[in-house]
């Protein structure tokens, strides 16, 4: 490929790249040229998808800020910089709970993983930034952040992701860093299935009919969302700016 879609130069961080949108994400921007790192707490399918990315895995923790230290540490030495920090780590729990029976402990847990999660690993992955290419920082919200969501945690963790983004995209542009907040509709990925079937099974329906009627009504699948973020973290989304949403 001559376009600049070609990712040759890039060094490219997938964080929750193990499965699901992040898996799509590392395996596609391999396919484009990037050497990719997988990072994720996963380790079996991560390192089943750095193998098939050509890339390398790193375990990681995102709610642990040692952890999150440690593989950053871990690229300085190998890379010595980054190009891209795709951060697609996430959780969602609490579906369904009404607000009255909602455990402190799991709104902690959630927000832990998606909010205190992206601020970390985009805070220790900056001076990496720095010095890579056309940097670009990619950080994963959701249309429930804005009155839709299933859980309460999950809305508040994914509206805390949305400010930290664009509020990142703001104070960090100046200094050569892109920053997108991209916002993916329903997508067909264990942490949607897990949703679907838990909403089927408290309504006494079929789990897996639920499944399979939403795939075939309109969920998307991870590598349509991998197609956009791919492209945001080239060269040619240089004028793309904060938020971006999919199907
Ligand atoms: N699937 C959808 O419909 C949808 C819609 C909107 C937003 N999103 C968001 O997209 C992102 C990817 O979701 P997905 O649907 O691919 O989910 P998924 O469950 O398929 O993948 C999530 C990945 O995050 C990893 N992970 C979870 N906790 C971690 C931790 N503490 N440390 C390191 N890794 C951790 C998992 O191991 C897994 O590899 C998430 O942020 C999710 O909230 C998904």
């Amino acid at each position: 490929m001559t376009t600049t879609m070609n990712l040759k130069t890039k060094t490219i961080l997938v964080v929750g790249g193990a499965v699901g949108i992040g898996q799509a994400t590392a395996l596609l921007c391999a396919e484009r040229g990037a050497h990719v790192i997988v990072a994720d707490f996963n380790e079996a399918e991560g390192k089943a998808t750095a193998q098939q990315a050509g890339g390398t895995f790193v375990r990681v923790d995102v709610t642990d800020e040692a952890s999150v230290v440690a593989l950053c540490a871990s690229i300085a030495e190998s890379h010595g910089k980054l190009d891209a920090l795709v951060q697609t780590a996430g959780i969602l729990k609490g579906a369904y709970v009404a607000l009255e029976d909602f455990e402190l402990a799991t709104l902690r847990q959630v927000v832990d993983v998606n909010t205190i999660g992206s601020f970390l690993c985009a805070k220790y992955a900056l001076p990496l930034l720095k010095k890579g290419q056309k940097p670009a920082i990619i950080l994963i919200s959701s249309p429930a952040a804005y009155g839709v969501s299933s859980s309460y945690a999950y809305a508040m963790s994914k509206g805390g992701v949305s400010a930290l983004g664009t509020t990142m995209a703001g104070k960090l542009a100046p200094e050569g860093v892109r920053v997108n907040v991209v916002f993916p509709g329903g997508i067909n990925t264990f942490m949607k299935r897990s949703v679907i079937e838990e909403d089927a099974a408290r309504k006494g329906q079929d789990p897996q009919a639920a499944v399979d009627a939403a795939a075939q009504s309109g969920l998307g699948e991870p590598i349509g969302v991998a197609r956009v973020l791919a492209f945001l973290v080239s060269d040619e989304a240089d004028y793309v700016r904060g938020s971006v949403s999919t199907r």
